[in-house]
C-alpha cells in the first residue's frame, strides 16, 4: 500500500517533558528520522511549542515528521512514550533526591497517559529510573514488557568508552556492562568484558579508575554543564529503534526481575532483548559470587526505598 494514502498506521513517538534530555532526545529522533510523528508534551507549554516551532523549521534539512507541541490526547496512537519530565539533579544531589518530587509529578503524567493510551511502551528516563519505571509499571498495570527503563544502558556506554579510551580499540567493539542500579550502587561485570572474546589487558588500578569515572560521570558533568543530555538522547534513540525496528537487540535497560540471581520485584539495569514488544525477555548470564553479592546490595537499596513511596 503507498504511503500517504492513509490506511498505513503511523508510527508516533509522544516526549513528556522537553527540557534538556526531552529536547535533546526529540531532536536525535527526528534527526534519524526514527518516526512518522513526534509529539512533544510539556508542563511548560510554551517550551513544547517552542520546540516544535524550531524544529519544523529544520525539516527542510531532515525530510517529513510531523513535529507538534500536543497533549495527552495525542498518546492515543503512541507507539512509544518516553517520559523524561520532572526534577533534574542540581550540584552535590544524587539521582536519589529526586525521588519524593518526581513521584509526585510522575502521579498525574501515568493517569494521563492511561486516560488515552492501553497498547504503547511506555520508556522512562526521569531519575531515579529504576524507581521510577518500578512506579510507572505498578501504577499502569501493564505488562512489564511494556514498561521499560533507561537502565544503565547509557553506564555501559560510559564503560565502553572509557575502556576504549584506554586501550586504544572502538568502543564499539568493547563488550562490557554495568547492571544494577542506574546510579550510585551500579557495579561492572569485569567477568563478562572482552573485546573480541579476549580478556581486556588492565591491570586493577585502571579497572578501578574505569569503573569510578563510569559511576560517578553524572556527576562530573553536572559540575561542569548543569546537566547531561547527549548521550541520554542517543541510548533512548537506541532503545527506540530497537523496539520499532523489532531488532531483538541486547541492552542493559531497566527491567522488572523475578528471581534474577534471587532477586525479585525490583526495577534493575540488566541485559535484555529488545523487540517490538518491549523486553522480550531478560538474560541470564553467568556472574562471579562477588558481581552477584554487589547486585544484591543495589537491589536492597532500591527496594528499601521503594518502601518509602505509596504506590
Ligand atoms: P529539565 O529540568 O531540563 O527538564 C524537565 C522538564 O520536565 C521541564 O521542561 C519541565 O517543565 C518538565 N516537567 C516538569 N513537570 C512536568 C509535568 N508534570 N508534566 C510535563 N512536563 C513536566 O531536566 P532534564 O535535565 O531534562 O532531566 C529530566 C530528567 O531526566 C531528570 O529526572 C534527570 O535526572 C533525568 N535524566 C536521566 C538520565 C538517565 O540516564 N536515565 C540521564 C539524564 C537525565
Ligand atoms: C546521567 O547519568 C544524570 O542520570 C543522569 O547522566
Amino acid at each position: 500500500m503507498r504511503r500517504g494514502a492513509g490506511t498505513l498506521k503511523k508510527t508516533r513517538i509522544v516526549v513528556i517533558g522537553v527540557g534538556a534530555v526531552g529536547s535533546t532526545t526529540a531532536y536525535t529522533l527526528l534527526l534519524r528520522g526514527r518516526m512518522d510523528e513526534l509529539v512533544l508534551i510539556d508542563a511548560n507549554r510554551d517550551k513544547a511549542v517552542g520546540d516544535a516551532l524550531d524544529m519544523n523549521h529544520g525539516l527542510p534539512f531532515v525530510g517529513q515528521t510531523k513535529v507538534w507541541a500536543g497533549t495527552y490526547e495525542d498518546c492515543a496512537t503512541a507507539d512509544i512514550v518516553i517520559i523524561t519530565a520532572g526534577a533534574a539533579q542540581r550540584q552535590g544531589e544524587s539521582r536519589i533526591d529526586l525521588l519524593k518530587r518526581n513521584v509526585g509529578i510522575f502521579e498525574s503524567i501515568i493517569d494521563e497517559v492511561l486516560k488515552y493510551n492501553d497498547h504503547g511502551i511506555l520508556l522512562i528516563a526521569s531519575n531515579p529510573v529504576d524507581i521510577m519505571s518500578y512506579f510507572s509499571w505498578k501504577k499502569s498495570g501493564w505488562p512489564t514488557n511494556r514498561v521499560i527503563g533507561s537502565g544503565t544502558l547509557l553506564d555501559s556506554a560510559r564503560f565502553r568508552y572509557l575502556i576504549g579510551e584506554k586501550l586504544q580499540i572502538d568502543s564499539r567493539s568493547v563488550h562490557a556492562h554495568i547492571v544494577g542500579e542506574h546510579g550510585d550502587s551500579e557495579l561492572p561485570l569485569w567477568s563478562l568484558a572482552n573485546i573480541a572474546g579476549t580478556e581486556l589487558q588492565l591491570d586493577e588500578e585502571a579497572k578501578q579508575e574505569i569503573f569510578t569515572n563510569t559511576r560517578d560521570a553524572a556527576y562530573q558533568i553536572i559540575n561542569a554543564k548543569g546537566a547531561t543530555f547527549y548521550a541520554i538522547a542517543l541510548a533512548l534513540d537506541r532503545i527506540c529503534t530497537a523496539i520499532l525496528r523489532n531488532e531483538s537487540a541486547v541492552m542493559n535497560v531497566s527491567t522488572l526481575l523475578k528471581d534474577y540471581h534471587g532477586i525479585s520485584d525490583v526495577y534493575l539495569g540488566v541485559p535484555c532483548i529488545v523487540d517490538r514488544q518491549g523486553v522480550r525477555e531478560v538474560m541470564q548470564i553467568a556472574i562471579t559470587d562477588e558481581e552477584k553479592a554487589l547486585l544484591h546490595k543495589s537491589a536492597d537499596k532500591l527496594k528499601d526505598l521503594i518502601k518509602s513511596i505509596s504506590i
